[in-house]
């Protein structure tokens, strides 16, 4: 490659500061130093944790690029890195998987100790990047920063994909669809004839519909407050849709009805603390499991230990527990096998010089997914 061991230099859009626009640069993106990837991304979506970032939920972590939901293709490799050549098809983690340390090792938990969040959730980053914009170091939101034609990534957090993947469908599986679908499938454990319910049919609940769906869910009860989400959570395999603001009782109340004393299996999917009592309060009090997905930085959640003493587990998931490398290849395979959706979430399709339109469409929940192409393919 004629830009390998050289300074590339593209466009990327910069979080300059929490509640402004980002703003598209040219920046600078050095060479991959030892076992580091750099990758030009292709397509990106746009998440909510974007968002959440760039309305100052963080605080800290400024400049920085955002987007953490990309595809792309490796444009040249570091010393010592073997697994990848120019030209290979990848998707970025947010989760680093090292196969190294004791959290890699063990079966119990999909964290791993080496990547850029083993300590940085204040800045949502590593204090280090290899970005520069007018001769200021910006960070690597999340360890990936899509929401630019050119990033460095280490390759514990980099997975391989099949060659015949498109990477403008694919980039999903970085972020919300396998967070939802994991949750379903490793998190809750979800059994074949469950009753399932799913607080929150944005592309994360989606997906949490469609892991119950594919793990033999009898019932998936959709429940959101916005009752335009209803018809696009039937395609994805939930059989009955509650609207919260339909009922003066608690929802909890309203589901436990419904379903002769609780759900088997509750997934919270907006990410609110609220939200996450009621979706424990509506599952089976003697075996009912609840599973917190969304992600918030606001409030505490509570609940009566009796709730939890009668027979409720509740458990969190991040990235759906799939342990990250492995598990994104696998996610991949199976929407080429036409076992997963992908192409449904997206309502969407922009360039990165429109990012902060595809922001604004999830500011105002008028989107599922937005797509942005990144660098030509
Ligand atoms: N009860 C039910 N549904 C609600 C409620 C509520 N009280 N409040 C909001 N919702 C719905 C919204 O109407 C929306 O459809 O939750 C959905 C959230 O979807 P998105 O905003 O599109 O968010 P998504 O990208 O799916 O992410 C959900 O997961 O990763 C985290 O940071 C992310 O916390 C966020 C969550
Ligand atoms: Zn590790
Ligand atoms: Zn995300």
């Amino acid at each position: 490659m004629a830009t390998a061991g050289k300074v590339i230099k593209c466009k990327a859009a910069v979080a300059w500061e929490p509640n402004k626009p980002l703003v598209i640069e040219d920046i600078e993106v050095a060479p991959p130093q030892a076992n580091e990837v750099r990758i030009k991304i292709v397509a990106t979506g746009v998440c909510r944790t974007d968002l959440n970032h760039l309305l100052g939920m963080h605080k800290k972590g400024f400049p920085a690029i955002l987007g953490h939901e990309g595809a792309g293709m490796v444009e040249s490799v570091g010393p010592g890195v073997t697994e990848f050549q120019p030209g290979d098809k990848v998707i970025p983690l947010t989760i680093s998987q090292c196969k190294e340390c004791r959290f890699c090792k063990s079966p119990k938990t999909n964290q791993c100790e080496k990547g850029w969040a083993s300590n940085r959730y204040d800045l949502m980053a590593a204090e280090d990047s290899r970005f520069t914009c007018k001769g200021k170091k910006v960070l690597q939101f999340l360890g990936t920063s899509t929401f630019s034609q050119y990033t460095v990534i280490n390759q514990i957090a980099v997975a391989k994909i099949d060659p015949a993947a498109p990477l403008d469908k694919v980039c999903l599986l970085g972020c919300g669809v396998c967070t939802g679908f994991g949750a379903a499938v490793n998190t809750a454990k979800v059994e074949p004839g469950s009753t399932c319910a799913v607080f929150g049919l944005g592309a994360v609940g989606l997906a949490a519909v469609m892991g119950c769906k594919a793990a033999g869910a009898k019932r998936i009860i959709a429940v959101d407050i916005n009752p335009e989400k209803f018809e696009k959570a039937k395609v994805f395999g939930a059989s009955e849709f509650v609207n919260p603001k339909d009922h003066s009782k608690p929802i909890s109340q309203v589901l436990s009805e419904m379903t002769n004393g609780g759900v088997d299996y509750s997934l919270e999917c907006v990410g609110n603390v609220g939200v996450m009592r009621s979706a424990l309060e509506s599952c089976m009090n003697a075996w009912g499991v609840s599973v917190l997905v969304g992600w918030t930085e606001v409030g505490d959640i509570t609940a009566r230990p009796i709730q939890l003493i009668a027979g409720r587990t509740w458990k969190g998931s991040m990235f759906g527990g799939f342990k990250s490398k492995d598990g994104v290849p696998e996610m991949v395979k199976a929407y080429l096998d036409k076992k997963v959706k992908l192409d449904e979430f997206i309502t969407h399709k922009m360039t990165l010089d429109q990012v902060n339109d595809a922001i604004e469409l999830m500011k105002h929940s008028k989107c599922i997914r937005t797509v942005l192409s990144v660098s030509p393919n």
